[in-house]
């Protein structure tokens, strides 16, 4: 699957976004070192601290399958051109790359892809 597909996948997964509050809308789309794809969105809470970011929601459902390795994350929002993954995501994904941090992370602005590397948005990163 070529990054163009990948955030086409990260677009449909937006549209579920359960954003009531923020009404800020977000899909993402995982590929795994093996291949498969996972997609998320955003989805709220009440208690606000409780939301859960599309990034996440996706990484969440590949190890739930058992996959370790990320390769590259789509994201989008209809609400902001290149929309890049929070702090907290940034070290969410880094959790599941190697060490080298050699993760795509893919945005989109109107219709062009943007193809940053974690390492550059993620310097320094913490490691146990
Ligand atoms: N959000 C994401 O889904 N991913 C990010 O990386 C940044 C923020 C969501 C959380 C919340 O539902 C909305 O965007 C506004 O912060």
């Amino acid at each position: 699957m070529n990054y163009e597909e990948l955030m086409e996948k990260a677009v449909e997964a937006s549209k579920n976004s359960y954003s009531p509050y923020s009404k800020f809308a977000v899909g993402a789309c995982v590929i795994t070192d093996s291949g498969k794809i996972y997609t998320g969105c955003n989805f709220e809470n009440s208690s606000f601290g409780m939301t859960i970011c599309a990034e996440r929601n996706a990484i969440g459902s590949a190890v739930a399958d058992g996959e370790r390795k990320i390769k590259a994350v789509a994201i989008y929002s209809p609400n902001q051109d290149n929309c890049a993954p929070c702090g907290a995501c940034r070290q969410v994904i880094h959790e599941f790359c190697d060490n080298d941090a050699d993760v795509d992370i893919i945005l989109k602005n109107k219709d062009e892809l943007r193809v940053i590397t974690l390492a550059s948005l993620l310097p320094e990163s913490f490691n146990l």
